[in-house]
C-alpha cells in the first residue's frame, strides 16, 4: 500500500519543484546558467536524500543504495570532468539513456510490487487502470529512450557509422514492434502480468534501436533532445505510478523543455522532426558523404589576412564546429582584443545550430571570457553583413552555406543561414576543402571575394595574431 507522505516531505518536494523551475529559468541566459545549474543539481540531491530521512518508508537495502549512489556519483563527476566540449552531445546522450533505463527498471519493479499486493487481495481492485497504463508507458518509452540513446552515443563516439543505417523491412519491423507494444500495453491494463512488462521492455529496446539507426550523424543531436523529452515523460509517468510529486514535476519539466528544444533545433535547421527521423527511409539521406572539392580557390597566408583584418572598420567573426575542435577560442579572443584596440568594430555572429549542440558556441566563447554583449544572435546580426568589411569564418561551413537558400536538393535547404556572403570580403579558416557536417559543397568558398587561410584554426589564429600585432 502507498505510504502517506508526511507534511515535511510534501514541503521539501514542493521546494525542490520550485527550484527546478527556477533552475530552468536560470539556464535560459548565459549570465545565470551556472547558478541555475547549481540550483537544479542541489534540488535533485535534496530530493534523492529525502527517502533516507522519511522514517515511515522503512527502506530495505540501504547499504546497496548507498553503494549505487556512490558509483553513480563517481561516474558522473569523473565523466563530466574528463569530457571535452566536442564530446558533450554523446555525454548528454549517455546520461539521458541511463535516466530512461532507470525509469523503465523502476516501473518494472513497481509492477512486480503491484502484482504482489494485488494477489494478497484477490477480490478488490487495488490499482485503477490508469496506474497500469502509466506503468506500461514508462516501461516502453523508458526502454526506447535507453536503447535509442545508446545508439546515438555509439554514432557520435564513432563506435559505429554515423551515416543513416537502413535495411529492407525496417519500416515494417518498426511499425510492427510499435503496434505489438500498444496491444501488449492494453493487455497489461486489462490483465496485468509480469511477463507482459518484460516483453514491453524488450520491445521498447527494439523500437529505440530502430528509431535511431536511420538518423544521419548531423541530425543525431536533435534526436538526443527528442529522447531527452521521452525520458522526461517516462519519469513524469513514473512519478504518477509511485505517487511522487517531485518526480512528476521534474519529469514534466524535462519532457516539456526537451520537446521545445527539439522543435527549436529542427526549426533552426529548416527541417521537420518527421523528416529528421524518417527522411532516410524515404531515400533522402540526412548526411552527405563529404568529398573534398578540387575546384580552384583563392588562398592566402596569415600576413595577407592580417592586412585585410587590420585595416577593416567592421569585422564579424563566424565561429563554428572547427573552432571547438581546434580549441582555438582563447587565441581568437586575443585576436579580437587586438583588433578592437586598433579601433575595429568586431562582433561574433552566433548561428543557433553552429557546432554540434545547442549553445555550443556561447559556452565555448564564454570559456574564453568573451563578453556576452559581443555574441550576437543570427536574426539580430544578419542585416549587418552588408556593411561589413571582413567576415572571418573560423571552422564553420554549413551555417554560411548559401545552398540553404538556393539549392532545393541540398540537405540543408531551408535552414536559415548567416548572411556572410553579403560582406565585402570573406575569410575562411579551415584545414582542407572538405565540406561541413551536411557533406555538401559551399559555393561561398569559390566566390571571388573569398580568401581561404588553410590550417588548424588554433595554429592559423596564432600566426594571424602575431601578424596583426606586427602591423
Ligand atoms: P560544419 O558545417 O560542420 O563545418 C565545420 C568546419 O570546421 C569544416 O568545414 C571543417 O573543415 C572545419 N574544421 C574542423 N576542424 C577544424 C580545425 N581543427 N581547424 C580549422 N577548421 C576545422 O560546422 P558549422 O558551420 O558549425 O555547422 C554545424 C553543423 O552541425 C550544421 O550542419 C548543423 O545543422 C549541424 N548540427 C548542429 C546542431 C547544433 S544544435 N549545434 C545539431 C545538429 C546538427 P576542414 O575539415 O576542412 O578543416
Amino acid at each position: 500500500m502507498d505510504v502517506v507522505m508526511p507534511v515535511w516531505v510534501q514541503l521539501v518536494f514542493l521546494l525542490c519543484a520550485v527550484c527546478f523551475i527556477l533552475a530552468l529559468k536560470g539556464l535560459s541566459g548565459p549570465r545565470t546558467a551556472r547558478a541555475g545549474n547549481l540550483l537544479g543539481a542541489g534540488a535533485a540531491v535534496v530530493a534523492c536524500a529525502v527517502p533516507f530521512f522519511w522514517s515511515e518508508l522503512d527502506l530495505d537495502h540501504v547499504a546497496l543504495m548507498l553503494v549505487a549512489i556512490a558509483i553513480g556519483t563517481v561516474g558522473g563527476v569523473v565523466g563530466a570532468q574528463k569530457v571535452t566540449m566536442t564530446q558533450m552531445p554523446q555525454m548528454v546522450a549517455l546520461f539521458n539513456g541511463v535516466g530512461g533505463g532507470a525509469a523503465a527498471l523502476v516501473a518494472l519493479l513497481e509492477l512486480h510490487h503491484m502484482l504482489e499486493e494485488q494477489s494478497a487481495f484477490p477480490g478488490i481492485d487495488l490499482f485503477n487502470w490508469f496506474v497500469y497504463a502509466a506503468t506500461a508507458f514508462t516501461i516502453v518509452v523508458g526502454s526506447v529512450s535507453f536503447a535509442g540513446s545508446i545508439v546515438t552515443f555509439a554514432k557520435l563516439q564513432e563506435l559505429m557509422t554515423s551515416r543513416p543505417v537502413t535495411f529492407p523491412g525496417l519500416p515494417f519491423l518498426f511499425g510492427g514492434s510499435f503496434v505489438v507494444a500498444v496491444a501488449l500495453s492494453v493487455q497489461l491494463v486489462q490483465s496485468p502480468a509480469m511477463w507482459i512488462g518484460i516483453l514491453l521492455a524488450l520491445l521498447g529496446l527494439v523500437i529505440g534501436v530502430l528509431l535511431v539507426l536511420p538518423v544521419g550523424g548531423a541530425d543525431v543531436p536533435i534526436v538526443i533532445s527528442l529522447l531527452n523529452a521521452f525520458t522526461g515523460l517516462t519519469v513524469a509517468a513514473g512519478g504518477y505510478v509511485l505517487n511522487n510529486t517531485v518526480l512528476l514535476v521534474a519529469g514534466t519539466l524535462v519532457g516539456a523543455s526537451g520537446t521545445f528544444l527539439t522543435l527549436l533545433m529542427a526549426g533552426a535547421m529548416g527541417r521537420s522532426v518527421a523528416n529528421i527521423l524518417f527522411g532516410a527511409l524515404r531515400g533522402g539521406s540526412t548526411l552527405g558523404a563529404g568529398e573534398a572539392s578540387e575546384r580552384p580557390v583563392r588562398s592566402a597566408g596569415p600576413e595577407d589576412v592580417a592586412i585585410l583584418l587590420g585595416y577593416a572598420d567592421r569585422v564579424i567573426i563566424v565561429p563554428g564546429y572547427g573552432l571547438a575542435v581546434a580549441q582555438a577560442q582563447h587565441t581568437l579572443r586575443e585576436l579580437v582584443d587586438v583588433l578592437i584596440a586598433r579601433g575595429t568594430k568586431v562582433d561574433y555572429a552566433i548561428h543557433p545550430v553552429a557546432g554540434r549542440m545547442p549553445g555550443h558556441m556561447n559556452v565555448l566563447l564564454a570559456e574564453a571570457q568573451v563578453p556576452y554583449e559581443r555574441l550576437i544572435e543570427m536574426d539580430e546580426i544578419n542585416s549587418e553583413f552588408k556593411q561589413t568589411d571582413v567576415v572571418l569564418v573560423v571552422g564553420a561551413n554549413d551555417v554560411v552555406n548559401p545552398a540553404a537558400r538556393t539549392t532545393p536538393s541540398a540537405p540543408i535547404y531551408g535552414m536559415p543561414i548567416l548572411n556572410a556572403d553579403e560582406a565585402q570580403q570573406v575569410v575562411f579558416m579551415k584545414r582542407s576543402m572538405r565540406p561541413g557536417f551536411a557533406g555538401i559543397e559551399n559555393e561561398l568558398l569559390f566566390d571571388p571575394r573569398t580568401t581561404l587561410l588553410f590550417g588548424d584554426a588554433k595554429d592559423s589564429l596564432g600566426k594571424l595574431l602575431n601578424a596583426v600585432k606586427a602591423l
